[in-house]
């Protein structure tokens, strides 16, 4: 089974991040440390890669990787919403890069024990930190029907969400849903045919909104960006990859209310205030068609850069 991570926007992370060989990375979400090999070549002895994830598999892997090409990286089991307690932890009250890929990696997406995918039959799991006590399994056997409908609205925008939520919850008072491919029977009875013979796994939103409700997704990232700033040294950049609309839109906004200012500066005697970040990407950089052809698990990833002043 293709168990590799291919790193997503690479040439364009590494150029946006403007890395200093002595200064302090932080990659947020390490994975395969595909951008973290590169960031730590990159690096003298007198500069230092942190790797973050929650992932006990990917910081095995990472380990090993990483320490085929220098020593000087540390790498934290934790989720990327603690960055202010692992910081300290470390004794390190600034940083020059902050790098967040996020979503799930390839390895995860593959491994079909794992539960995100509904291709493969598995247990419905779909944690990220094999840890955690929430399993997408849980959720589908507990919540109420008006809790399934407004999370497979809210995140995944399915607009079959109430008939999966209403057949979701028929099909348990017979049996527990156990595995993937039962949910994706039910989802799949709940949609007209025509809709089934549409491009792209009828699951596929479901799936997602799923995923993001069992790692609480958009919670954390609003959380991490909004302390992760505060660590970045001046000319220090937060480079943010996202995979759907529903995250795009919160770094876009989080990245808009902390650098753009808002009003005309010509339109005297309003005083502006300046922002004390800048913003790198005006627009979201996107995968050039030879990384889509190459890798078309980037189609839909944006890269947004922020800079502190
Ligand atoms: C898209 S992959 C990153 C791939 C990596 N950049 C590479 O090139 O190998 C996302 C990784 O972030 C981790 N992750 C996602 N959300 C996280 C969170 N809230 N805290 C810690 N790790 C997280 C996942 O476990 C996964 O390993």
């Amino acid at each position: 089974m293709e168990n590799k991570h291919i790193p997503v926007l690479l040439n364009e992370v590494i150029e946006g991040l403007n890395i200093k060989d002595n200064g302090i990375y932080l990659d947020l979400t390490l994975g395969r440390a595909g951008h973290s090999s590169e960031i730590l070549k990159r690096l003298s002895t007198n500069g230092l890669l942190i790797g973050v994830d929650q992932d006990k598999d990917a910081i095995k892997e990472s380990q090993e990787r990483l320490e085929k090409i220098a020593p000087n990286f540390k790498i934290i089991k934790s989720n990327f919403v603690n960055v202010d307690q692992v910081l300290d932890e470390l004794g390190i009250n600034k940083v020059d890069g902050v790098l967040m890929d996020l979503g799930v990696s390839s390895p995860q997406f593959d491994e079909s024990d794992r539960g995100f995918s509904y291709r493969y039959n598995a247990p419905l799991d779909m944690r990220m930190d094999q840890e955690q006590k929430l399993t997408a399994k849980e959720v589908v056997n507990t919540y109420s029907e008006a809790e399934l409908r407004s999370i497979f609205y809210e995140y995944g925008e399915d607009k079959y969400s109430a008939s999966i939520a209403r057949n979701i919850v028929k099909y348990r008072q017979n049996k527990e849903i156990e595995t993937t491919f039962e949910l994706v029977d039910i989802i799949k009875r709940s949609k007209p045919t025509k809709e089934l013979k549409k491009v792209g796994h009828p699951a596929k939103q479901i799936f997602q909104a799923l995923r993001i409700e069992v790692n609480n997704e958009l919670n954390v990232l609003k959380d991490a960006l909004s302390k992760v700033v505060k660590y970045l040294n001046s000319n220090g950049r937060l480079a943010v990859i996202t995979f759907h609309s529903l995250e795009d839109k919160i770094v876009k906004k989080y990245f808009k209310d902390l650098a753009v200012v808002e009003g005309n500066r010509d339109n005297f005697p309003i005083k502006v205030e300046e922002k004390d970040y800048i913003l790198i990407t005006r627009k979201g950089i996107r995968p050039s068609q030879e990384e889509l052809e190459r890798n078309p698990r980037s189609a839909s990833a944006t890269l947004r850069i922020i800079e502190k002043k």
